[in-house]
């Protein structure tokens, strides 16, 4: 069985080890647990995506202890420096031009030009990258295709083994992965919503060009039928139909209630645990109240919108 590493020093040592020696830990971080790799050992990193059965043109998010230790590794436009001061640590990933000196393997970046930085704002993964020393790529530590964890648990699910150890954080605090934002010579665009709100962005750089359809192949756990649990999904509803279970939102009260406050944090936090609970009672249909599409109500109607979407089969 995969072992559960607790958050004390003998645990960060344990999983520092495991990692430096290119097996893969599960870690935490504010927004979901993350299977983490050596970015730079590409054996690693091959074996990372066997392990998540993830496509091979899916490149890793590369995690860093600190904005000094991204910009070693990538090219930061003005646009990028400023996101960085402002968010880091925080739920924001960003995607710049890689240096020819990077020490991040060609693998982990899916063999693009540029790679995906980010700082996470949490002590637990915030001491095992100071204590590392090196990037470690990390994607959500879900298999391809299913929900991302937002506990060390929800880990164990979907690895009951093949990893050197699961560091144990706590349930994660934001609960939807990390907005992804482009900077180039192109300006900056957005690649993913996620747990940091689009108009704290904007306020600090000023309005975000859009993906084009053309890039949700380069972009993206940006497959059409990500996140999905194994039942099928309904938006918008406004009570259960027959053989459907309810997930509730605000006023419309359901199963489970991911607010019943309407508040958007508390809904994102809860999402996949809710959706990973009622998929837990076998039904056919999670059904879901409507959202409201305002803050980090943009990254929550994301995921369920990939949930409901036609699935694809589970390795592409
Ligand atoms: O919150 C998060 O972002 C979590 C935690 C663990 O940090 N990680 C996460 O990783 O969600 P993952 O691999 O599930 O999603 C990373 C996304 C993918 O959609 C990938 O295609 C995109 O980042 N990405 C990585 N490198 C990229 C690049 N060079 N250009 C465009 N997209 C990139
Ligand atoms: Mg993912």
């Amino acid at each position: 069985m995969s072992p559960i590493f607790d958050a004390d020093e003998a645990g960060l040592a344990a999983a520092a080890a495991a990692l430096a020696r290119g097996a893969l830990v599960a870690i935490p971080t504010e927004t979901v647990y993350g299977l983490g790799v050596d970015a730079r050992q590409a054996k690693a990193v091959a074996a990372l995506y066997a392990a998540k059965q993830r496509p091979r043109f899916n490149p890793l998010i590369a995690h860093v202890a600190n904005a000094e230790a991204a910009r070693r590794e990538g090219v930061f436009t003005p646009a990028a420096q400023a996101l960085a001061e402002a968010f880091w640590p925080g739920p924001m990933t960003l995607v710049v031009p890689s240096r020819p000196e990077s020490q991040i393997c060609d693998l982990a970046r899916a063999g693009l030009p540029s790679l995906a930085l980010r700082v996470p704002a949490h002590s637990i993964a915030l001491a095992l990258l100071t204590r590392c020393g090196f990037p470690v790529a990390a994607p959500s530590a879900n298999r391809s295709g299913r929900i991302s964890p937002t506990s060390a648990a929800h880990v164990l699910q979907d690895f009951p083994s093949g990893l050197a150890g699961i560091l144990d954080g706590g349930p994660c605090a934001i609960g939807l992965e990390s907005t992804i934002v482009r900077c180039d010579d192109q300006g900056a665009t957005l690649l993913r919503p996620g747990g940091l709100k689009r108009a704290s962005i904007e306020a600090v750089i000023g309005p975000l060009l859009l993906a084009g359809a053309e890039e949700s192949v380069q972009a993206p756990g940006q497959l059409a039928s990500h996140y999905a649990p194994r039942a099928a999904v309904r938006l918008n509803a406004l009570s259960a139909a027959a053989g459907e279970v309810l997930l509730g939102f605000g006023a419309i009260d359901g199963d489970l209630n991911l607010s019943p406050s309407g508040d958007l944090a508390e809904a994102a936090a809860k999402l996949f645990q809710s959706l990973r609970v009622l998929d837990a009672r076998g039904v056919g249909i999670i059904a879901v109240a409507p959202i409201p599409e305002i803050g980090l109500g943009e990254a929550i109607m994301d995921r369920l919108r990939r949930a409901a979407a036609p699935r694809l089969p589970i390795s592409s």
